[in-house]
């Protein structure tokens, strides 16, 4: 870390957990760090949540969260939201979202605003889930990845940082893509997006991201053509 990021550097903006790996860093240290070397921490706290997971706690300057994922949770809105001091929110970040603009409608806000108040039944509803999954997927001898798993190798510190192990469970299938691509065309409840967190427990695609139109066509199977 202390070679990664000497003074000129402005900001560190880790994703913790990070996508689709699960890799955990350490806020506290990492904050501490950047702070020595002048810089700021962003923390990516998508896939903790609010619920699982407090950076502003842990000595991060800036929280950002992509709504869309467990805020909404029902795949109704795409929204953005940034935590921090109100120097850095209304001093800095201020001026820049009213000259270019990057605001929610009032509806989308509301929506948003609505869907905390269910937030953290959600959220440990789909940690249930998740470590049910990751527990079976395991002793089924699945090369499987989730915070809660005894053989987590950073179960220390996602104890220690971490409410609970997550919502997303990641698994590697031995046949490759072929296989990836079978596993999706099998599943009939859940559905195929490129979204996570949501009511509809979208198992994230392997290879190039998914648009909507190609698979609503008759006949369209993951791992076919596009044209
Ligand atoms: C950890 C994480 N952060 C941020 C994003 C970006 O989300 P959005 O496209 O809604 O801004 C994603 C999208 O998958 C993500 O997984």
């Amino acid at each position: 870390m202390e070679a990664c990021y000497p003074p000129q550097y402005q900001a560190v903006f880790p994703r913790i957990p990070s996508n689709p790996t699960l890799e955990i860093i350490d806020i506290q240290k990492v904050a501490d760090l950047a702070h020595e070397a002048g810089a700021r921490l962003v923390v990516d706290n998508v896939f903790a949540s609010p619920i699982l997971q407090k950076p502003l706690d842990l000595g991060a300057d800036v929280v950002c969260y992509s709504a869309t994922k467990h805020i909404d949770g029902q795949g109704r809105t795409l929204g953005g939201i940034i935590l921090s001091s109100a120097a850095i929110i209304v001093d800095e970040l201020g001026p820049f979202l009213r000259h270019t603009g990057p605001s929610l409608s009032p509806f989308n806000a509301w929506l948003l605003l609505k869907s905390l108040e269910t937030l953290e039944l959600r959220v440990n509803a789909m940690c249930d889930r998740a470590d049910h999954l990751a527990a079976a997927m395991s002793q089924a001898g699945i090369d499987c990845l989730h915070p809660s798993l005894p053989g987590f190798k950073q179960a220390d510190l996602a104890q220690r940082q971490m409410k609970r192990g997550g919502t997303v469970v990641t698994f590697t299938l031995p046949g490759g893509a072929q296989q990836a691509f079978r596993f999706l065309n099998a599943l009939s409840i859940i559905d195929i997006s490129n979204n996570l967190a949501i009511a509809a427990a979208l198992p994230p695609i392997p290879g190039p991201r998914p648009i909507r139109r190609w698979m609503n066509r008759p006949g369209w199977k993951w791992g076919s053509p596009r044209a």
